[in-house]
C-alpha cells in the first residue's frame, strides 16, 4: 500500500479535522501518501483534491467543520456513479479510501465496492451518535455540550420570565443527542423516539402538573428533530393552547454542528484515525468502520453500521421518566 485517499462526507461534526490530522500523521509515519478529496465523495467524481502533507494538518484539531469540506453526493447514488468513482479511484491509484462519516455515507462506500478493488474503511463522524459498532461518533460531545451552552442560557430567561420552552435538538430519527442534553440540562421533559409519539394532552396535563406543584417555574421540553411532523414552532402552539400557559419553541439546528471540538472528540478522533491506519496496513480493514466500545478499540462491519441496534441509555431513559413524572 502505497497511497491512500481521504474524505469527509455527509453532516461535517466537530472533530473531523482532528480525524484528517491523525490519519495524515500516521499514514506519513508509515510512509504512505495520503490524497485528500474535497466535497466528500463528489471530490472523487470532480478529480478535487490534493495530497495532504504534515505541513497541510498543522494546528487544525481545534478547528471544527473540515479542511477537506463535507457534501453528500447524489452522484453516487445513481446507477453508474460507484463504477464512475472506482475507475477515478484505480487511475489515481489509491490503494485504499478512508471515509469519515455516518452511516449514510458507509451506505455509499459498500456501493463503490462492487467496483473499487482496494480497501475501504470507516470513521465515525456524525453529531447524531446513530452509527452502530462504537459507543461514541466523533462530534457527539461537541454537540452536546454546545446544546446544553444554549439549554442553559435559555434557562435563565424562562426562569425570570416563568415560562415554558420546547426546544428541538439535532439527530435524524434518533434520540442520543435530546436524550444526552436533556438529562444533562434537567430539562423537565424530553421528547425522543425512545419515548414514542408525543400525546399533547398528556404534556399539557404535565405541564399544569408541574405548576401546580413547583409554582410556577420554568418548563423545559427537549425534543429530538422529526418528532413533530410540522415542526417545533407549531407544537409549542399546539401546548400553549392546550396548557394554558405559555409555551415558546427554540430550534437550536445547524450551530450544534460548528465550534471547537471538545477533547473527547478530538482524543476519540485520534485514536480511531490512528487505528483505522494500523489495521488497514494490517489488511484487516477493508470494508469495516474503526469503532470504540466499551473502552476497546475494533473494527465493526460497515454494512451494519446503519441497522440501529445501538441502544440510548435504557438506565437514564427509566431514571427520567419515574423521577421527573412524580
Ligand atoms: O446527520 C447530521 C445532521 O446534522 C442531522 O442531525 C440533521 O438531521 C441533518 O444532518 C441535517 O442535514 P443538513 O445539514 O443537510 O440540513
Amino acid at each position: 500500500m502505497k497511497r491512500i485517499g481521504i474524505l469527509t462526507s455527509g453532516g461535517d461534526a466537530p472533530g473531523m479535522n482532528a480525524a484528517i490530522r491523525a490519519l495524515v500523521l500516521t499514514a506519513s509515519q508509515h510512509q504512505l501518501e495520503v490524497v485528500g478529496f474535497s466535497h466528500g465523495f463528489n471530490g472523487i467524481f470532480n478529480r478535487e483534491y490534493r495530497v495532504l502533507s504534515n505541513m497541510d494538518v498543522l494546528h487544525i484539531i481545534q478547528l471544527g467543520g473540515t479542511i477537506l469540506k463535507s457534501a453528500r453526493c447524489a452522484q453516487l447514488q445513481q446507477a453508474d456513479g460507484p463504477q464512475i468513482a472506482a475507475d477515478v479511484l484505480h487511475e489515481l491509484e489509491i490503494d485504499a479510501l478512508v471515509v469519515i462519516g455516518g452511516d449514510g455515507s458507509f451506505r455509499g462506500c459498500m456501493a463503490l465496492s462492487q467496483f473499487y478493488r482496494g480497501q475501504l474503511v470507516g470513521l465515525p463522524g456524525t453529531i447524531d451518535n446513530d452509527v452502530d459498532g462504537t459507543d461514541y461518533t466523533i462530534g457527539f460531545a461537541t454537540a452536546l455540550d454546545t446544546a446544553l451552552d444554549a439549554i442553559d442560557k435559555i434557562r435563565d430567561t424562562a426562569d425570570a420570565f416563568e415560562r415554558t420552552f420546547l426546544v428541538e435538538v439535532m439527530g435524524r430519527h434518533t434520540g442520543y443527542l435530546a436524550l444526552a442534553a436533556g438529562i444533562a440540562s434537567a430539562a423537565e421533559q424530553i421528547i425522543c423516539p425512545e419515548y414514542g409519539a408525543i400525546d399533547i394532552q398528556d404534556l399539557a396535563n404535565d405541564i399544569r402538573r408541574f405548576q401546580q406543584n413547583y409554582g410556577k417555574g420554568s418548563y423545559i421540553i427537549v425534543m429530538a428533530e422529526t418528532m413533530y411532523k410540522d415542526g417545533a414552532t407549531a407544537l409549542a402552539q399546539a401546548l400553549s393552547e392546550q396548557s394554558g400557559t405559555e409555551c415558546r419553541a427554540v430550534v437550536l439546528g445547524h450551530l450544534q454542528r460548528g465550534g471547537s471540538p471538545v477533547g473527547a472528540d478530538r482524543i476519540l478522533a485520534t485514536k480511531l484515525s490512528a487505528y483505522a491506519i494500523e489495521q488497514l496496513l494490517a489488511g484487516r480493514a477493508h470494508l469495516m468502520m474503526a469503532g470504540e466500545q466499551a473502552g476497546h478499540l475494533g473494527l465493526y462491519p460497515l454494512a451494519t453500521t446503519g441497522e440501529k441496534h445501538k441502544k440510548a441509555d435504557t438506565y437514564l431513559l427509566a431514571w427520567q421518566q419515574n423521577t421527573l413524572q412524580q
